[in-house]
Formats: C-alpha cells, structure tokens, sequence
C-alpha cells in the first residue's frame, strides 16, 4: 500500500461498459494515499459522469481539448502528462489502444499519452473476440515493446453475454499490480540515504546571522531523486529558500546552525544506517563565539565579532559511518578546485566529490543550474554539461545507484 502513497497517477478512463468500475478504481488509489487526475474520453461520460469521478478523485475531471464554455481556452495536455508517476489507462478500449499504436491525438486521452514523459499501464477491457482479435493482439504487443505495463484481464462472463477473457480487471487487482509494478520501478527500495542540504545560520543575536547563498536546491533535487526511486532519506535541512516535495520517503528534519546539523545528522546516522550520505550543506566553517542574547541595539553591537571553528560535518559523518556505506561530498570552488578536490576526498573519506565551480557561469550557488564534475579520484574525474540540478540530481543518482547495486547486489 505504501507504495502508492503519495504517487500521482492520471486515470485515463474510455468508452467501454466497464467504465463505471473506474469508480472503484479511483476508490482503492485515494485509499492507498495516490493523488488521482481522472482524464475521461467524451465516449466515457456515456458510461459514467465527470461528476462522480471528480467526486471521488477530489480534482475536476478533464475531457476535452478545448474548454466550450471559456472561450479561447484549452486543457494543458502537456502539464498532465509531465504532473504525473504513471498514466494508468483502465478501462482500456479497442480503439483508444489502436489510438496509441498510432500516435493518434484526437481525444484529450490520447495527447496526455503522447505528451507523458513518465511510464503507462493499461487495463484493456472488451468482449472477447475484439480481445482475441489479431489487431487488438498486436496492439498490445507493440505497446508491451514500448515498455508500456498490461494488466491483463479477467476471464468469466462479459456485457455481451458470451464467456471469456476481457472482462476488466478488478479494482482492487488493479490496484495491487500496480502496486507491485511501482515496486518494480524503484530500483533502490527499502535503501536509506542521509543527505544534508542548505546554509546554517549562525547567530550574532536573535535576528542577524552569519550565512551563505546557498539556496539548498541542489540537496533537496538530490533528496527527492532519490526517495523517487525508493529510497528513505534523511534530509537534514538548514533555512531552506526553496520547497520540498512533499514524498512520503522523505523525513525532513529542520535544523539553524551547524551544531543543530551536526547532531541531527549523527543521529539519523546512529538510527537509520544509511547506505550513502551525502553532504551538500554549506557548513559556515566558523561561527560567532559569543551569541549575543535577544537583539542587540544598534549602539551595542561589537565592532569585532570572535569567532570559532565549526564542526567538519561531513568529514565526521564519514569517520563514524561503517566502510560500506557510499560517502559523497560536495566542493565549491572559485578556481579550477581539481586539487582541493582530490584532498577532500582523503581528508573527508569521501568516496566521490561532486565539484562545482563559481569559474562556470551558472554554477553554484542561487542558480537553477549547476555544472558539476564528479572527482572519484585522480584517475578518474567525469565532466558534465551545464544543466538543472535536477538532471544533476538525476546523473549523481545513477552513481549511486548502480555503486550500490554493484555492492550489494539487488534489494
Ligand atoms: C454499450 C457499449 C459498450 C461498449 N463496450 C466496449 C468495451 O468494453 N470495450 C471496447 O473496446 N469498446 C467498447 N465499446 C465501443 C467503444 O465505446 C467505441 O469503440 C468508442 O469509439 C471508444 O472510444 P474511446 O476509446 O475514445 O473511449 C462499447 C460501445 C457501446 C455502445
């Protein structure tokens, strides 16, 4: 059930007779935690109205390309596509399957699926000789090619009185397979990882501090990536300007100053074990000694500042965590930083340093962007384009993934 916790799935439903069942499919998804979007065919509101899936769903339900009743307006079939884990089409019918076969675009349905970027399951559901048929086989096999999930259906009695396999899957099967195929699709279950994002503030008085640019966007991509491929993690987050997706595999747990971090991630460590840790937090190196209470008046306030050493967070993560587990660190550089990288990588155990430097225009700090290297060691250091730190999220978790495949063969 967990599984579908917190998933988003477009619910594409089309014109067969079982379509009143993907009520009870909207059903079973809400109760297992999924965030439905119910895309009908216009041949579907013949067999069930928008108002009862939009009731159960909690969501308006789209169905047109083009909204009649607002003039100049259109359903945004690309963001429906983009928003959702999976597209799940059940019922499927004959025709909307051929429809996808072809990469036809005349019914909303059918845009969303050209448009989505994320995996499709269908539930086909019809009488048995259009199931049996050759053009209905070799449809769903072509779409079986394409990576597209088929959950079969059910033999017994059909609409059209004749016995045999078409009937719909049941909700509740429905429901349980795509559960297992979710699983299926998350590589890194069941695996922990510690990630460590944003700049601590650290206290002059109860309303100046000493920080850095840092935005935490880099952390967080990271963080969900990974919790998107099924991984629990530990984001130990400083005074984040960004928002977090809210996925249930990810345990935030807020912190202020390094102190604060240093604590709350060594016991996330303690606690959780984690299989990597990765520390992208840009830890002030050094802290005011004496925090002024309350705050201080203008007149009051020092022309000096003592200041002290931070804790190296990572670096004594990485000394109390076992051998096994995958230690990264994160270098900002103003120069090349090749050579300050190879010696974090002894002096902080770190097993890869992801380097970015503020030589590259869009890198680092306060960017959407990031251009980064990964430094596993002298003899190998991987180059990467400018992108988003999201796709950076994206090529620094496949490292991840495939060192901890690789380790200790799959969950
Ligand atoms: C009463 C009735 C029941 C139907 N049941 C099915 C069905 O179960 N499976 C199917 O493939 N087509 C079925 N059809 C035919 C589809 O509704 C028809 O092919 C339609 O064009 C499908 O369009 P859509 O895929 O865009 O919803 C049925 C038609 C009627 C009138």
């Amino acid at each position: 059930m967990a599984m579908l916790k917190g998933r988003r799935v477009v619910l594409g439903v089309t014109g067969s007779i079982a379509a009143y069942k993907s009520a009870l499919i909207v059903r079973e998804l809400v109760k297992a935690g999924a965030d439905v979007r119910v895309v009908m065919t216009p041949g579907a509101r013949e067999f069930i109205t928008p108002l009862t899936l939009g009731t159960l769903s909690g969501h308006p339900v789209h169905s047109e390309l083009t909204d009649d009743r607002k003039a100049g307006m259109w359903t945004d079939h690309v963001e429906l596509g983009l928003w959702g884990d999976v597209v799940l089409v059940a019922p499927a019918t004959a025709h909307t399957l051929a429809g996808m076969v072809e990469g036809r675009g005349d019914s909303l349905l059918l845009t969303v699926l050209l448009s989505a970027k994320c995996p499709v399951v269908v539930a086909p559901a019809m009488d048995r000789d259009m199931f049996t048929h050759p053009a209905t086989t070799a449809n769903l096999d072509t779409l079986r090619q394409r990576g597209v999930h088929v959950i079969d259906p059910d033999e017994g009695e059909l609409a059209s009185g004749l016995e045999g396999k078409g009937r719909l899957a049941e909700p509740e099967r429905i429901r349980v397979e795509l559960t297992a195929w979710f699983r299926t699709q998350s590589p890194l279950l069941g695996r922990r990882a510690l990630v460590t994002a944003g700049p601590p503030h650290e206290p002059l008085d109860a309303v100046r501090f000493l920080g850095n640019r840092s935005t935490g966007r880099q952390g967080v991509a990271i963080a969900e990536e990974l919790a998107r491929r099924g991984m629990v993690v530990d984001l130990i987050a400083g005074p984040l300007s960004i928002e977090v997706e809210d996925h249930p595999g990810i345990h935030r747990v807020d912190v202020q100053t390094a102190l604060e971090m240093d604590t709350a991630a060594q016991q996330a460590l303690a606690q959780n074990a984690p299989d990597v840790i990765i520390g992208t937090a840009a830890v002030a190196d050094v802290r005011p000694a004496h925090p002024i209470e309350g705050k201080a008046a203008k007149s009051d306030l020092p022309h000096a500042v003592d200041l002290v050493a931070n804790p190296d967070i990572l670096a004594g993560l990485n000394a109390a965590a076992p051998e096994s587990c995958l230690k990264i660190g994160f270098a900002l550089a103003h120069d090349d930083g090749t050579e300050a990288a190879l010696r974090k990588l002894t002096a902080k155990q770190c097993d890869l340093i992801v380097l970015n430097s503020l030589a590259d225009k869009g890198a680092g700090f306060g960017h959407k962007t990031n251009q980064v290297r990964f430094v596993h060691g002298p003899d190998r250091i991987d180059s990467f384009d400018l992108k988003s730190k999201e796709a950076v999220a994206t090529d620094l978790a496949d490292v991840i993934q495939s060192r901890l495949l690789q380790s200790n063969g799959p969950s």
